[in-house]
């Protein structure tokens, strides 16, 4: 008899990939979360040069100390004290997750998580043997968790709150204060706090709020330049912790799990970082303009309500249609319009009564997505 592991088999792929895998040719794509940009040129160039330059080995497993540098020092104006050996890079975001939750989740230990949720972080913590203890985040309160809902749900086998702004799917940021009342939250009940920044670069009318630097060092950050230089195809990322102990342990755990990153990329990270910092906010500006339009048109809809989201790149509007739960409803939407975004509860129960629609796609091809899902919805109300 063919036998999986309980862990193997507690777990499935996620909704957002199942919807990506039905769409046609002529489908209007809102499904996928990636930049439509390619890497700065400069990068790219970079990186060929470093691999006819021989960097095709490994390297060490916190990867290269001058990106390392790099990397620290582009933080220090939040945590002063942060060196190279505060960083490993890591292959993607998602390694970086994975390593974190690796290193501190015990089996039985149970991690808060957010609800709606970027869809690896439960099945993460149950690769680790632990348990997701999801927490609500709710549109009537811009998606930001209340501390009394937090202060509910920890108990004594809670080692970890994960936080995500600006968040997938809900685009929302935190204020200063609210972040100061998270941290105070994770400081108060001995928590690890796992902030998830990857979309740091991807900020509207403010500035990005950051959980590092904010008087709790019982911290990993975690980011990634797939969204800050349209490298979702390169995987590459890194973790930060002020903590040089838990550093320690985070090598480790990339060590087993991946040895390291990739030799000539870091060269061409590096490079972008010296010579195109400025790439992440002409991406920015464009986001901000589709986002404007996005949102208008959705808002404009009967049954439709969105917010206005200060980051990232997805809407998650509430959208009702009697009759349809969020996945009915996102099926329809791309058998009869030809266009593919994500049901809500690809993203936790929570999710329902809403679609996640990433703005990745160009403004003619906004428009026509939102022109063909107002004649979906306008059908299905039967008007
Ligand atoms: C919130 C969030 N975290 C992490 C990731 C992982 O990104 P990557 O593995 O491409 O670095 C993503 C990707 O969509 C994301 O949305």
């Amino acid at each position: 008899m063919v036998k999986f592991s309980e862990r193997a088999n507690s777990i499935q792929p996620t909704g957002v990939r199942r919807m990506f895998d039905m769409a046609g040719d002529d489908t209007v794509q809102f499904g996928l979360g990636e930049p439509d940009f390619q890497p700065p040129k400069i990068a790219i160039e970079a990186f060929t040069k470093a691999m006819q330059d021989g960097k095709n080995k490994y390297t060490t497993t916190a990867g290269l100390p001058e990106l390392r540098d790099k990397i620290a020092e582009s933080w220090t104006h939040l945590s002063p004290n942060l060196n190279k050996s505060n960083v490993c890079i890591t292959m993607s975001g998602t390694n970086a997750l994975l390593d974190v939750f690796l290193a501190i989740v015990d089996p039985g230990d149970n991690v808060l998580i957010p609800e709606p949720y970027f869809p690896l972080y439960p099945p993460d913590v149950v690769i680790c043997g632990g348990e997701p203890n999801l927490y609500p985040c709710n549109f009537e309160d811009g998606f930001i968790p209340r501390v009394e809902d937090l202060e509910k749900l920890v108990n004594e086998k809670t080692v970890a709150i994960l936080y995500n702004f600006p968040s997938n799917p809900t685009g929302a940021t935190v204020s200063m204060e609210q972040r100061d009342q998270l941290v105070d939250f994770a400081v108060r009940n001995d928590l690890w706090i796992i902030s998830d920044e990857v979309y740091d670069r991807i900020i509207y009318n403010e500035v990005h709020v950051s959980f590092l630097g904010a008087g709790h060092d019982k911290l990993f950050l975690i980011n990634s330049f797939s969204k800050t230089f349209a490298m979702t195809g390169w995987r590459i990322g890194y973790i930060i912790s002020p903590d040089e102990d838990a550093m320690v342990q985070i090598n480790k755990m990339q060590y087993y799990v991946t040895a390291c990153s990739n030799d000539a990329m870091q060269y061409a990270v590096l490079s972008a970082l010296e010579n195109a910092s400025d790439y992440p906010d002409m991406m920015r500006d464009e986001f901000k303009s589709r986002r404007d339009l996005i949102c208008m048109r959705l808002n404009a809809m009967p049954g439709v309500t969105c917010h206005v989201p200060q980051g990232a790149f997805y809407v998650f509007p509430k959208v009702e249609v009697e009759g349809y739960n969020s996945k009915q409803l996102a099926l329809k939407i791309l058998e009869l319009g030809g266009v593919l975004c994500s049901p809500g509860t690809a993203f936790g129960k929570a999710g329902e009564g809403h679609l996640r629609f990433a703005y990745t796609i160009d403004r003619a091809d906004i428009t026509d997505g939102m022109d063909r899902l107002e004649e979906v919805l306008s059908q299905l109300r039967g008007e």
